[in-house]
């Protein structure tokens, strides 16, 4: 898969790109990930990306034309068209079935929005989806944007070893994730509980499914179309 990014931060991503499991997933050849500073494609020669917005109000908004420009020559580095997504708090919440769909798509071309919004224009003809990662706002979508490649580059096939399946994640059932232990079995008089030292697999599936559930009714009960 190829991700690019448009961004005015590209620096925001460097170095977490290069973290852990992102990092091998490129050296593997399983994700590329280009980055691309918008002021590159500023059309003036003290390289404007933003304006003041008509009908007056505060802050400033990324204009149509660099954004237009970038995406444009960002596409045509690669035959693959890609699905253009704006992120922005404006946007469709980004959930764990959006990762998996898009984890199927050759290609994802982000835009990191910034300042108090984009032109419309750019909403409406450029893009093919707005997503936030959230109901809160942030100084740029850099980080979102980096939300999104981690979610969804980790569901890439080969990415996570066979120790770090995405089976049991939270959500992937739409459920949370139950509790997990590791040694020691007790610990400041803290035991793990007993049914997991049993060896019993099917009992042992069974109480996770129940603590999943539990767990999903009292702190997410919005989530409660569990699948049985
Ligand atoms: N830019 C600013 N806030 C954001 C959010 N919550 N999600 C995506 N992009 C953003």
């Amino acid at each position: 898969m190829r991700i690019d990014v448009i961004t005015l931060f590209p620096g925001m991503l460097e170095g977490a790109l290069r973290e852990t499991i992102l990092g091998r997933a490129q050296q593997a050849g399983l994700a590329e990930i280009h980055l691309h500073q918008l002021r590159n494609y500023a059309t003036d020669k003290h390289r404007i990306v933003d304006d003041r917005p008509y009908g007056g109000g505060p802050g400033m908004v990324l204009k149509c034309e660099p954004l237009f420009a970038a995406v444009a020559d960002v596409r045509s580095k690669d035959s693959r068209p890609g699905k253009v997504v704006l992120m922005s708090p404006g946007g469709t919440v980004f959930n764990q079935p959006l990762a998996q769909a898009w984890s199927a798509e050759e290609r994802l071309i982000l835009i990191s929005g910034h300042y108090e919004g984009v032109d419309e224009r750019v909403i409406e003809h450029l893009v093919d989806a707005e997503v936030s990662i959230g109901d809160y706002v942030l100084t740029n979508g850099t980080v979102a944007a980096m939300v999104v490649i981690d979610a969804v580059v980790r569901l890439l096939p080969g990415v996570l070893g066979n120790g770090e399946s995405a089976q049991s994640d939270s959500f992937s059932e739409g459920l949370l994730e139950g509790p997990q232990y590791t040694r020691p079995p007790e610990f400041q008089g803290r035991k793990v509980p007993e049914i997991l030292l049993s060896g019993d697999h099917a009992k042992i599936a069974a109480w996770r499914k129940e603590c999943a559930e539990r767990k999903t009714a009292r702190v997410r009960p919005d989530l409660k179309q569990a699948k049985t």
